[in-house]
């Protein structure tokens, strides 16, 4: 029996009655583009109102998230998974919930408790340390060195900025060959998070004004296709039987062997599935230039470029073969896609002629370019976009190829002032495609003025932007710098930006020549391929950059930063990611 059955079997003997999975585009929440974790469609039960299956539910939910598109290609990342899950609303708790996923895990997955560890929440100033957790966990026979109390930032979880939250405790298995530590590191990564308890009793609001909910609820979600990979013992998890049969045809028809070829083998893959998963979906999205529609877009462009990169001819009917074993394989799972196959396998041909007669006129624009110089410009890049379909993803891959570099910020503000002019899309249509900006977006957009600040002065002067990219999730920003930064340096920038933002500093706009933006000192990345007139963004006299916007009016609307994670992003180039709690 597969996991998905194992799962839904388990916990229909406790008492659960399994739910049909959702939609994967939500179908009454305009505020994002596709469900991104188990609990999404259930907010208004987790919130109190009756559900009509009961207190009890578990199911298996089709999930796409895009934050890391970017991350596509290495052996863990996908766009689309599933998630397994079981519910409480308002009936049992704690106790039962972490009962139910020990003997879930060992009993039935046969997991040795050896290669089990913990994490609960250490508390803060309104909640208490979660000690029934702890020793729920202990009376189960998890060694006490194996549980670790963890702060806000790991074992709380809430979706987005506002919702149904609560503490957690995270389940971990350790994924090597080498002997289990007696001690639980939870950062030592052979320790792979595989299933998460969070215990839902309060309620956030935008503003961060937290009340307890009507109910106490569970809510728990665990990533088959890492469970899986774990359960078979690899640590890629396209190797998995998941992925078997669309890694064979896919080898069959390319002529290639999965060996040597596997971020475009990944890639394609992944982008093959989802766009399935997409285009079946009761919403009936289309490809198109705007939400759902540029994704799937984005999506099967992608994948032709990575067929294109494994020398296969584009103009098969080699989607329609791929895209047959993923309908093939989770057709008993999810109806739609027996019914909605022919629509499918429409989409995905259309947007595979449209594209590749676009694409190779769009080469040549490009190859053009490439001849005279090593920089996109904006408006090239918006032509690119405009005429020749091509997304700026694209335009920036093929970039890289070719050592070039791109004006994104130019693109959109091209891109910007075009939506403007033909009155056609709402400002809200960036949304998720191509320049978001939504609250927690603009958020972000400010922080990242913050975080060059505070980076310059902790670091020095030649610190400045070279790139930066910013999701619901995320910020990320790259720099020139020739060492890792230390905990010091990393803690010191952290610190002032919070500063900053606790100062409650205003941030002003002001319009003006590109002349005397320059004059000004206001810092900019491409100043040549700004429109003459420019928007200065200046926050006190802390930072004052070029950029399109959109920022906050206050600094103290950003809530508190956090650096998560400092990388190298290519030689004497650093890499921040950073993120707003
Ligand atoms: N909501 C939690 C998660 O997505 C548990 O389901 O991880």
């Amino acid at each position: 029996m597969n996991l998905k059955d194992q799962f839904i079997e388990y916990f229909v003997s406790k008492g659960h009655k399994q739910i049909p999975s959702a939609p994967i585009v939500p179908e009454n929440d305009p505020s994002v583009l596709f469900n991104t974790a188990g609990m999404q469609p259930l907010i208004p039960y987790l919130m109190g109102q009756p559900h009509p299956y009961g207190k009890r539910l578990c199911d298996y939910q089709k999930c796409v998230r895009l934050t890391d598109l970017e991350s596509i290609g290495d052996k863990t990342h996908h766009t689309f998974f599933e998630m397994l899950g079981n519910w409480s609303l308002g009936d049992y708790f704690k106790k039962e919930s972490i009962g139910y996923s020990f003997e879930f895990l060992t009993s039935i997955l046969k997991i040795p408790v050896n290669k089990l560890a913990v994490t609960v929440y250490e508390g803060d100033d309104k909640i208490p340390r979660d000690e029934v957790s702890a020793s729920t966990w202990a009376s189960l026979g998890i060694p006490k060195e194996r549980i670790a109390y963890l702060g806000k930032e790991d074992n709380f979880w809430i979706p987005g900025n506002k919702g149904p939250c609560g503490s957690d405790t995270e389940i971990f298995y350790w994924r090597s060959d080498e002997e289990v530590p007696e001690k639980f590191q939870p950062e030592d990564d052979r320790w792979v998070e595989i299933w998460n308890n969070v215990f839902m009793e309060f309620y956030q609001d935008a503003e961060g004004n937290v009340t307890e909910l009507k109910q106490k609820n569970v809510d728990t979600g665990m990533g088959l296709e890492r469970v899986v990979a774990v359960l078979e013992n690899v640590n890629d998890n396209y190797l998995t039987s998941i992925w078997k049969n669309l890694r064979e045809k896919l080898e069959t028809i390319s002529h290639k062997t999965y060996e040597g070829n596997e971020e475009a083998m990944r890639i394609l893959m992944d982008h093959v599935r989802t766009s399935v998963f997409i285009a079946s979906d009761p919403a009936g999205i289309k490809p198109s230039n705007t939400d759902q529609g540029y994704i799937l877009r984005r999506l099967i462009r992608r994948a032709i470029r990575y067929a294109r990169k494994l020398e296969m001819d584009i103009h098969s009917n080699f989607l329609e073969e791929l895209a047959l074993v993923v309908i093939e394989e989770y057709q008993d799972y999810y109806h739609e896609l027996k019914e909605n196959k022919e629509v499918v396998l429409e989409v995905l041909k259309q947007e595979q002629i449209k594209f590749s007669r676009t694409l190779e006129k769009g080469l040549k624009v490009f190859e053009k370019v490439a001849q005279n110089s090593n920089y996109i410009d904006g408006e090239t890049a918006f032509h690119l976009y405009d005429t020749y379909g091509f997304p700026i993803e694209l335009t920036k891959e093929e970039a890289t190829l070719r050592n070039m570099q791109v004006d994104e910020e130019g693109f959109k503000i091209h891109f910007q002032n075009h939506q403007e002019k033909s009155r056609t899309a709402s400002a809200g249509k960036f949304k998720g495609g191509l320049s978001g900006n939504s609250e927690i977006e603009t958020k972000y957009h400010t922080a990242t003025h913050l975080l060059n600040a505070a980076l310059k002065k902790v670091i020095g002067p030649s610190v400045h932007q070279l790139g930066s990219n910013i999701t619901e999730e995320r910020l990320r920003f790259d720099f020139p710098c020739d060492h890792k930064l230390t905990d010091e340096e990393k803690q010191k920038v952290e610190d002032l930006v919070n500063e900053w933002i606790k100062e409650a500093i205003p941030v002003t706009k002001e319009i003006m020549s590109k002349e005397e933006a320059l004059k000004s000192g206001a810092e900019c990345m491409f100043i040549d391929k700004y429109p003459n007139e420019v928007t200065v963004y200046k926050i006190g006299d802390i930072s004052k950059e070029l950029c399109g916007g959109p920022h906050v009016n206050n600094t103290k609307e950003i809530g508190h930063f956090k650096i998560k994670k400092e990388e190298s992003s290519s030689a004497g180039v650093r890499r921040i990611k950073g993120i707003i709690e």
